[in-house]
């Protein structure tokens, strides 16, 4: 299976097959056993990565730095104030470059067509980091940090997303449910779903793999049942403080708090690809919380983050495990 996977690149979800996403999530869990058990190989020696930021990231910088020098392999971190890229130099012109002196290409920033035109070029394997449409390999560590607190496998996990679904989050949770047959259910306001056509699409994916999606506004029907429920964050530093009170008056119903975690299951665990605003320690949370109306977290309580159904440390964990079996899958030879 390796050999199928060995040279791609990874732009989005559907660039994978199911059994190439359970590969991974495969490979990612005994590259995790033996990094715990001191007996992990390096398999990426003398291997060279290229990591391009046009966004800010803590754990998937992290995760790519962490995840190739446990391998053997070295990176180079581009931003564009140190870089030519995009305002002096094409991205075609960059993909062909950096192919010429490294062995993969990650990338995170804006837009979809970027990381695209990156895969379309470059001649060894680009991995989408994160862009306004796709956040892949948060996936594969979503699913391997549920596989790993449930003991049902992947397909009979029912899960939720609730608040803001028109974003990266929202459009991966729902194609990679629907690519894994698993049940999912997304709770938002009908004007923060998905785009329809990503909604078509992933209900007949999820009709062909066994799996079920349900988008509804109410998010106690969304969440009953689930073992897992996600959020993301309602609001960034990057957006006019005017458009914060509208989203979090419109996303209001959608916190995940002590009430709404009642109407999931009885162990259900709480996920979050973090960062997240879940007390008042950071300038955004403060100022977000004062719109709401609380001395507390935003998109989630401090009571459901203090708990121990917050699973999104072991979930942030998996980043480097899942983005290191990515690594060794697509850049060591069959
Ligand atoms: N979840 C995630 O992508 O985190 P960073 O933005 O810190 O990389």
């Amino acid at each position: 299976m390796a050999s199928s996977l060995f040279g791609s690149s990874l732009t989005k979800e559907l660039d994978l097959r199911p059994d190439q996403f359970t590969y991974l999530l495969d490979l990612a869990a005994t590259l995790k056993r033996d990094r715990k058990s001191g007996t992990e190989k390096p398999m990426l020696t003398r291997k060279t990565i290229a990591l391009l930021f046009e966004k800010t990231s803590t754990r998937t910088r992290a995760a790519f730095e962490t995840a190739a020098n446990h391998q053997g392999a070295a990176v180079t971190v581009f931003d564009p104030q140190s870089s030519q890229i995009g305002h002096k130099e094409s991205i075609a012109d960059t993909a062909i470059v950096l192919s010429r002196m490294y062995d993969a290409i990650m990338y995170r920033g804006t837009a979809q067509e970027t990381v695209e035109e990156l895969a379309k070029y470059a001649t060894v394997p680009v991995y989408n980091a994160l862009t306004d449409s796709w956040h892949p390999t948060q996936m594969l560590a979503d699913c391997l940090t549920m596989q790993e607190h449930s003991l049902k496998p992947l397909n009979e996990i029912k899960f939720t997303y609730v608040g803001d679904a028109r974003n990266n989050m929202g459009n991966s949770l729902l194609i990679t449910a629907a690519m894994m047959g698993m049940s999912f259910s997304i709770g938002a306001p009908k004007s923060l779903w998905p785009d329809q056509e990503l909604i078509t699409k992933a209900q007949a994916l999820a009709k062909a793999n066994g799996g079920e999606i349900l988008l509804t506004e109410s998010a106690t029907e969304a969440v009953a049942d689930s073992e897992f429920v996600h959020t993301d964050i309602w609001v960034s530093m990057g957006e006019p403080e005017s458009a914060w009170k509208e989203r979090i008056d419109l996303l209001k119903p959608y916190r995940v708090n002590a009430k709404l975690m009642l109407s999931a299951a009885p162990t259900a665990k709480f996920m979050h690809c973090l960062p997240a605003l879940h007390d008042l320690a950071t300038t955004t949370g403060k100022k977000a919380a004062k719109i709401l109306g609380v001395n507390d977290g935003i998109e989630v309580s401090s009571e459901v983050f203090d708990s121990t159904a917050n699973i999104a440390f072991d979930q942030a964990e998996n980043r480097l495990h899942t983005i290191k079996a990515l690594l060794v899958a697509t850049l060591v030879a069959p």
